[in-house]
């Protein structure tokens, strides 16, 4: 008998929820807005809901909408409690969430606790020591030397630290000898107002909120309020682990590890132990931000927070240990992980193994910060991997334009938006028809466009793939729908299975109460057909239901001890007879 592990571990609905991240800028921009911006609206996304439930999503993430400078695609905010006014109002917002909630779609916004914009009037303040507002930043003198020259506290790094790496590829920083590492940008500015370091573990633009100061926690908390009074549903809250620094402010330790070869970001020579990560204050604060969730005014509402640390696995399980009947942690692990079928299994077991009691699992193959699926994986790839994930249990994350298989865009060097020059390949508009002007994205001039358009991915429009019963978008329709429909998908745990190839990866869903079983079968092989045969499945008859490659199965019947045939780059879906 095969166990099945984590068996309907939580009665949050957000077990089942379909979570679409929506990134604002380039999403779509309303049609009665005259004139036009070239840039998204939060009209532009209401008036697309229609879309979102046709491809069976029921929640969204709203990257941020908030005031911002724009420095770093809104992760900037300037004011945590309103909409930025290129994007449009409050009234607009209250708008989306009502009508969000009319068509059952929940919306989570995404939440900044560990910065805001340096031109938010709380660092203006603290910068010039007024009313209070001192320490709500993380300043420091620094250290004098000799010459009178200022020099930072600590070793601490900014995480974005890639452009002294460009720097050095376009021949500037001679001095450094060949066998030099590129150093990383300190995380310490100086501030000539305030005479003082400040620490900003992102963009200069991006000073770190103090939070050992109780009174940065409580506005933080309120700024959470104020969007649940509102009626959001719950928050993806941005780059957690960072709040939890050593206010002693340690040196960070050399990664020895560290080979430029190896590493993009020279923010990696450093370990991370002080400057974020760190578990005494990390803990208490997620925990605190947890509290609000849980207030007895919000206990009819099941609200949920999607928390994202780039830590190891043993530290994400004792943040997910803190409150998971409300907060989990992003899991990154599938995607970060090769892409072959023993490095997913071993990822995946591990992953549902330890799941907890309450939990809400999650899976993500992209989102704003990475290449393109299609990018990484190519086109039949992304489609394996958008089943293989699909049905896994959790909340499932589909970052927009993933489920039209877009590509990334080359995006010309003078009209970047990123300060690291990285991630607008990924962040273009959403093509909803390409037969209208800027593929239906907006009216404007095409010069005018937030980001350009991506001329490639053209033809993957929405309007064209509705059209197509094997284009990428009806894949993910029918994929949805089933997940929707099916028991084992809804409710079942996660079983691991074992198949006789080490190409072909293999699991299982099983709802206890009907009976229902799926199992998934997947082949990582590019270039050839597998014959596998599932070692220890949990039912040996059954039909083909889905697969990445056709989309729609007449239910073609395999039994699964004898043998099962798949395409090249193929994933499949059969449901026990
Ligand atoms: C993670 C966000 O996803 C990314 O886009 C942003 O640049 C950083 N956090 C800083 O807020």
């Amino acid at each position: 008998m095969t166990m099945s592990m984590h068996a309907a571990r939580s009665n949050s609905t957000w077990k089942n929820a379909v979570v679409y991240q929506i990134y604002p800028w380039t999403f779509s921009e309303d049609s009665a807005r005259d004139p036009q911006l070239g840039h998204g609206s939060i009209k532009g996304i209401e008036e697309r809901l229609p879309y979102i439930e046709s491809l069976g999503a029921n929640a969204i993430w709203l990257s941020p909408f908030y005031p911002s400078p724009m420095v770093d695609g809104g992760y900037d905010i300037s004011d945590f409690r309103n909409v930025h006014p290129a994007l449009g109002t409050l009234e607009d917002f209250d708008s989306l969430v009502k009508s969000a909630h009319e068509r059952h779609i929940r919306l989570m916004v995404d939440f900044i606790p560990n910065h805001s914009s340096d031109k938010h009037e709380w660092f203006e303040k603290s910068r010039r020591r007024e009313d209070g507002y001192d320490d709500w930043y993380i300043w420091h003198p620094g250290h004098k030397d000799e010459y009178g020259n200022n020099h930072p506290p600590n070793n601490w790094a900014s995480v974005f630290s890639i452009p002294h790496r460009k720097a050095r590829e376009h021949g500037e920083m001679s001095w450094l000898r060949d066998d030099e590492w590129t150093p990383p940008i300190s995380a310490w500015k100086w501030d000539d107002v305030r005479e003082e370091f400040y620490m900003h573990s992102f963009a200069v633009e991006q000073p770190d909120l103090n939070w050992s100061n109780p009174y940065v926690r409580e506005a933080m908390k309120d700024a959470m309020r104020f969007w649940l009074d509102r009626g959001v549903d719950g928050f993806r809250v941005d780059a957690v682990n960072h709040i939890g620094k050593n206010m002693e402010l340690l040196d960070e330790e050399v990664n020895t590890a560290y080979n430029e070869a190896w590493y993009e970001n020279p923010y990696d020579q450093l370990l991370k132990h002080q400057s974020c990560n760190y578990p005494q204050t990390l803990h208490e604060y997620v925990w605190e931000m947890c509290q609000v969730l849980k207030d007895e005014a919000y206990e009819e509402r099941d609200l949920r927070m999607i928390l994202e640390a780039y830590m190891g696995e043993s530290d994400l399980r004792d943040i997910d240990a803190i409150a998971p009947e409300v907060a989990s942690t992003f899991n990154f692990g599938g995607l970060l992980a090769s892409w072959d079928a023993n490095s997913r299994k071993i990822q995946m077991d591990y992953y549902y193994e330890r799941l907890l009691r309450d939990a809400v699992a999650n899976q993500v193959n992209g989102n704003h910060d990475k290449s393109r699926l299609v990018a990484r994986l190519g086109d039949n790839g992304a489609r394996v991997a958008a089943v293989l994930n699909l049905f896994l249990p959790g909340m499932r994350f589909i970052y927009n334009g993933e489920e039209l298989g877009l590509d990334d865009a080359d995006v010309p060097p003078w009209r970047l938006q990123d300060p690291n020059g990285l991630r607008d390949p990924e962040r273009t508009p959403m093509p909803w028809d390409e037969t209208q002007p800027n593929v239906g994205f907006s009216r404007a001039d095409p010069g005018d466009l937030w980001l350009p358009t991506n001329s490639a991915d053209a033809y993957k429009s929405v309007m064209r793939q509705k059209q197509h019963e094997k284009s990428s978008l009806s894949l993910y329709k029918a994929a949805i729908r089933l997940c929707h429909e099916l028991p084992a998908a809804m409710t079942g745990g996660y079983v691991p299975l074992r198949t006789d190839s080490d190409q072909v990866l293999a699991y299982g869903r099983e709802d206890d109460e009907t009976g229902d079983k799926l199992v998934v079968l997947v082949n990582f092989t590019r270039n050839k057909q597998a014959s596998v045969k599932v070692l220890d499945s949990h039912f040996v008859i059954g039909g083909v239901i889905l697969s990445s490659a056709n989309v729609e199965q007449a239910n073609r019947r395999v039994d699964l001890r004898a043998g099962v045939t798949l395409d090249s780059d193929e994933a499949i879906v059969i449901k026990k007879i």
